[in-house]
């Protein structure tokens, strides 16, 4: 069983702007989607509304709130992020659980070595982020993740068309510490 982390993010690290991904990406979706399909999806609670509320097809979710009453009625809710992976471990698809998201929830996980695969979606842009409309804490941002102490596996280069804007390189990465 291993615990990986998905996440794509622009050169800034740049995750999220308020509750929204700040682009729209196919590619990005369908890498994610054939990635995590079949395995347990670990995500917290924002991130969860982010998308209605509505859990991915074909992926057991669970969501991390430290609200002990809160309650789904498709999903499995939890406290910790702890308690999340055990969990996960309990169901189909479990020989790979899939933290995806968002910045709360992969800054945990990485901070106390949860994780031991890294997926990222590095996209090829700094997103203009319009202070008019948005406050700095709107922003967020993946952890910064120390470069030594991952091994680069695989880095896939695709090249940006008219349905997805900027070039993206799918990196996985594995914890050699
Ligand atoms: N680019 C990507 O790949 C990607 C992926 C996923 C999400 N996102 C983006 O990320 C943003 C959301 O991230 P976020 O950081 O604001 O929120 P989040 O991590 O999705 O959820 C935060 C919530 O999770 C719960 N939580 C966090 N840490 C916890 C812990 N250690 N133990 C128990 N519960 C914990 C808390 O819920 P309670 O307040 O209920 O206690 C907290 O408010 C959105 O913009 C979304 O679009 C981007």
């Amino acid at each position: 069983m291993i615990v990986s982390a998905i996440a794509a993010m622009d050169k800034n690290n740049l995750i999220g702007i308020g509750s929204e991904m700040p682009w729209h990406l196919p590619k990005d979706f369908k890498y994610f989607k054939d990635t995590t399909m079949g395995h347990p999806i670990i995500m917290g609670r924002k991130s969860f509304e982010s998308i209605d509320c509505k859990p991915l097809k074909g992926r057991p979710h669970i969501i991390v709130s430290k609200d002990p009453n809160l309650n789904y009625s498709s999903v499995n809710t939890v406290t910790t992020v702890e308690d999340a992976i055990a969990l996960a471990k309990t169901m189909e698809g479990s020989d790979e659980i899939f933290i995806c998201g968002g910045g709360q929830i992969y800054k945990y996980a990485l901070n106390n070595k949860l994780v031991d695969k890294l997926y990222i979606t590095a996209i090829d842009t700094s997103i203009f982020v319009d202070f008019d409309d948005w406050v700095d804490n709107d922003c967020i941002y993946f952890s910064k993740y120390d470069n030594d102490g991952w091994d680069l596996i695989t880095a896939n280069k695709v090249e940006k068309d008219e349905n997805n804007i900027y070039d993206m390189t799918f990196l996985v990465f594995e914890r050699n510490f």
